[in-house]
Protein backbone atom coordinates (compact mmCIF):
# COMPACT_ATOMS: atom_id res chain seq x y z
CA UNK A 1 0.00 0.00 0.00
CA UNK A 2 1.68 3.20 -0.88
CA UNK A 3 0.89 6.41 1.27
CA UNK A 4 1.01 10.02 0.68
CA UNK A 5 4.19 11.68 0.96
CA UNK A 6 4.74 14.19 3.90
CA UNK A 7 4.61 17.92 3.14
CA UNK A 8 7.70 18.96 1.35
CA UNK A 9 9.64 20.99 3.79
CA UNK A 10 12.23 23.26 2.82
CA UNK A 11 14.88 21.65 4.16
CA UNK A 12 13.81 18.40 2.09
CA UNK A 13 13.94 20.86 -0.67
CA UNK A 14 16.79 21.92 -0.64
CA UNK A 15 18.31 18.44 -0.53
CA UNK A 16 16.31 17.77 -3.68
CA UNK A 17 17.74 20.34 -5.40
CA UNK A 18 21.43 20.02 -4.33
CA UNK A 19 21.29 15.92 -5.31
CA UNK A 20 20.27 16.94 -8.85
CA UNK A 21 22.04 19.90 -9.39
CA UNK A 22 25.20 19.92 -6.96
CA UNK A 23 26.36 23.46 -5.83
CA UNK A 24 26.61 25.72 -8.77
CA UNK A 25 25.14 28.60 -10.90
CA UNK A 26 21.85 26.75 -11.12
CA UNK A 27 21.24 26.32 -7.49
CA UNK A 28 22.86 29.67 -6.78
CA UNK A 29 19.81 30.92 -9.33
CA UNK A 30 17.72 29.21 -6.83
CA UNK A 31 18.47 30.23 -4.00
CA UNK A 32 18.12 34.11 -5.43
CA UNK A 33 15.08 33.27 -6.40
CA UNK A 34 13.98 31.90 -3.13
CA UNK A 35 15.35 34.90 -1.73
CA UNK A 36 13.55 37.12 -4.00
CA UNK A 37 9.93 35.39 -3.49
CA UNK A 38 10.26 35.34 0.06
CA UNK A 39 10.80 38.82 0.26
CA UNK A 40 8.11 39.80 -2.42
CA UNK A 41 5.63 37.41 -0.52
CA UNK A 42 6.35 39.70 2.75
CA UNK A 43 5.45 42.89 1.02
CA UNK A 44 2.41 41.54 -0.63
CA UNK A 45 1.23 39.98 2.36
CA UNK A 46 1.33 36.71 1.09
CA UNK A 47 2.56 33.14 2.78
CA UNK A 48 6.10 33.60 2.53
CA UNK A 49 7.10 29.75 2.84
CA UNK A 50 5.13 29.14 0.03
CA UNK A 51 6.34 31.61 -2.26
CA UNK A 52 9.66 30.65 -1.05
CA UNK A 53 9.42 26.86 -1.76
CA UNK A 54 8.44 27.78 -4.87
CA UNK A 55 11.49 30.04 -6.07
CA UNK A 56 13.61 27.38 -4.21
CA UNK A 57 12.53 24.44 -6.53
CA UNK A 58 11.55 25.80 -9.61
CA UNK A 59 14.42 24.96 -11.22
CA UNK A 60 14.35 21.22 -10.09
CA UNK A 61 14.53 19.74 -13.39
CA UNK A 62 17.41 21.45 -15.00
CA UNK A 63 19.59 18.34 -14.61
CA UNK A 64 17.83 16.72 -17.04
CA UNK A 65 15.91 19.39 -18.82
CA UNK A 66 18.66 22.33 -19.22
CA UNK A 67 18.32 21.77 -23.12
CA UNK A 68 14.54 20.80 -23.17
CA UNK A 69 12.48 23.48 -22.73
CA UNK A 70 9.24 21.74 -24.32
CA UNK A 71 9.95 18.73 -20.58
CA UNK A 72 11.22 21.67 -18.45
CA UNK A 73 8.88 22.08 -15.49
CA UNK A 74 6.64 19.56 -16.23
CA UNK A 75 9.69 16.72 -15.43
CA UNK A 76 10.15 19.36 -12.46
CA UNK A 77 6.43 19.10 -11.59
CA UNK A 78 6.38 14.98 -11.22
CA UNK A 79 9.71 15.28 -9.61
CA UNK A 80 7.54 17.82 -6.60
CA UNK A 81 4.22 15.73 -6.66
CA UNK A 82 5.92 12.63 -6.14
CA UNK A 83 8.33 14.50 -2.92
CA UNK A 84 5.19 16.09 -1.31
CA UNK A 85 5.22 19.87 -2.44
CA UNK A 86 2.20 21.59 -2.18
CA UNK A 87 -0.62 21.56 -5.21
CA UNK A 88 0.17 25.51 -5.47
CA UNK A 89 3.88 25.26 -6.15
CA UNK A 90 3.29 22.20 -8.45
CA UNK A 91 1.20 24.92 -10.28
CA UNK A 92 3.88 27.63 -10.15
CA UNK A 93 6.53 25.93 -11.04
CA UNK A 94 4.07 24.81 -14.37
CA UNK A 95 3.37 28.82 -14.93
CA UNK A 96 6.83 29.26 -14.67
CA UNK A 97 7.86 27.71 -18.27
CA UNK A 98 4.62 28.38 -20.05
CA UNK A 99 3.26 24.66 -19.43
CA UNK A 100 -0.03 25.85 -17.25
CA UNK A 101 -1.74 29.31 -17.28
CA UNK A 102 -0.46 31.60 -14.25
CA UNK A 103 -3.37 32.37 -12.15
CA UNK A 104 -2.47 32.71 -8.89
CA UNK A 105 -0.19 35.82 -7.87
CA UNK A 106 2.15 33.04 -6.28
CA UNK A 107 2.18 31.56 -10.43
CA UNK A 108 2.81 35.30 -12.09
CA UNK A 109 4.99 36.45 -9.17
CA UNK A 110 7.37 33.60 -9.91
CA UNK A 111 7.28 34.01 -13.88
CA UNK A 112 8.35 37.54 -13.10
CA UNK A 113 10.97 37.15 -10.04
CA UNK A 114 12.83 34.17 -12.39
CA UNK A 115 14.68 36.26 -15.23
CA UNK A 116 14.55 39.30 -12.34
CA UNK A 117 17.62 37.21 -10.36
CA UNK A 118 19.42 36.65 -13.72
CA UNK A 119 19.48 40.19 -13.89
CA UNK A 120 20.83 40.93 -10.84
CA UNK A 121 23.23 37.98 -11.12
CA UNK A 122 24.65 39.67 -14.14
CA UNK A 123 24.83 43.06 -13.12
CA UNK A 124 26.22 42.43 -9.81
CA UNK A 125 29.14 39.89 -11.63
CA UNK A 126 30.27 42.89 -13.89
CA UNK A 127 31.07 45.34 -11.45
CA UNK A 128 34.58 45.26 -10.06
CA UNK A 129 33.22 44.02 -6.18
CA UNK A 130 31.79 41.34 -8.22
CA UNK A 131 28.58 41.57 -5.68
CA UNK A 132 25.68 43.17 -5.17
CA UNK A 133 26.81 45.07 -1.84
CA UNK A 134 27.35 48.03 -4.08
CA UNK A 135 24.55 47.65 -6.47
CA UNK A 136 22.08 49.98 -7.54
CA UNK A 137 18.41 49.97 -9.11
CA UNK A 138 19.47 52.55 -10.95
CA UNK A 139 22.24 50.72 -12.43
CA UNK A 140 20.16 47.45 -13.18
CA UNK A 141 17.67 49.39 -14.81
CA UNK A 142 20.77 50.80 -17.47
CA UNK A 143 22.15 47.29 -18.06
CA UNK A 144 17.98 45.88 -18.67
CA UNK A 145 18.25 49.20 -21.17
CA UNK A 146 21.62 47.61 -23.16
CA UNK A 147 19.72 44.97 -25.25
CA UNK A 148 23.17 42.91 -25.93
CA UNK A 149 23.63 42.97 -22.11
CA UNK A 150 22.20 39.27 -21.06
CA UNK A 151 20.04 39.10 -23.74
CA UNK A 152 18.69 36.16 -22.90
CA UNK A 153 17.04 37.63 -20.03
CA UNK A 154 13.55 38.78 -20.71
CA UNK A 155 13.00 42.63 -19.75
CA UNK A 156 9.50 41.78 -20.97
CA UNK A 157 8.79 39.23 -17.86
CA UNK A 158 10.71 41.87 -15.44
CA UNK A 159 8.76 44.95 -16.30
CA UNK A 160 5.36 43.13 -16.22
CA UNK A 161 5.86 43.17 -12.61
CA UNK A 162 3.37 46.04 -12.31
CA UNK A 163 0.76 44.20 -14.52
CA UNK A 164 1.27 41.18 -12.93
CA UNK A 165 1.83 41.53 -9.08
CA UNK A 166 0.97 45.18 -8.66
CA UNK A 167 4.12 46.74 -8.02
CA UNK A 168 6.21 49.21 -10.06
CA UNK A 169 9.36 48.27 -11.75
CA UNK A 170 11.62 50.55 -9.04
CA UNK A 171 10.06 48.74 -6.03
CA UNK A 172 10.38 45.42 -7.64
CA UNK A 173 14.01 45.62 -8.77
CA UNK A 174 14.59 47.39 -4.57
CA UNK A 175 12.95 44.33 -3.38
CA UNK A 176 14.73 41.36 -5.19
CA UNK A 177 17.87 43.49 -5.03
CA UNK A 178 17.65 44.03 -1.35
CA UNK A 179 17.00 40.27 -0.57
CA UNK A 180 19.65 38.64 -2.68
CA UNK A 181 22.05 40.98 -1.29
CA UNK A 182 21.40 40.05 2.44
CA UNK A 183 21.97 36.35 1.21
CA UNK A 184 25.02 37.38 -1.30
CA UNK A 185 27.35 35.23 0.18
CA UNK A 186 25.21 32.06 -0.40
CA UNK A 187 24.50 33.47 -4.23
CA UNK A 188 27.93 33.68 -4.81
CA UNK A 189 27.56 37.64 -4.97
CA UNK A 190 30.08 38.04 -2.29
CA UNK A 191 32.42 39.45 -4.12
CA UNK A 192 35.80 38.08 -4.24
CA UNK A 193 37.61 35.43 -6.74
CA UNK A 194 35.88 33.37 -9.53
CA UNK A 195 33.97 30.10 -8.19
FE1 LIG B 1 14.69 29.89 -13.09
Amino acid sequence: MSTAPATLTRAAALRLLLDRLGEGNTTHHCLATEACMRALAERLGQDVELWGLAGLVHDCDLDVCADDPERHALVGAQVLREAGAPPAVVQAVLGHNDKAERVSLLDRALWVVDPTTGMITAAALIRPSRSTSDLSVKSIKKRMKDKRFAAAVSREQIRACEAQIGITLDEHLAVCLGAMDAARDQLGLGGGSLS
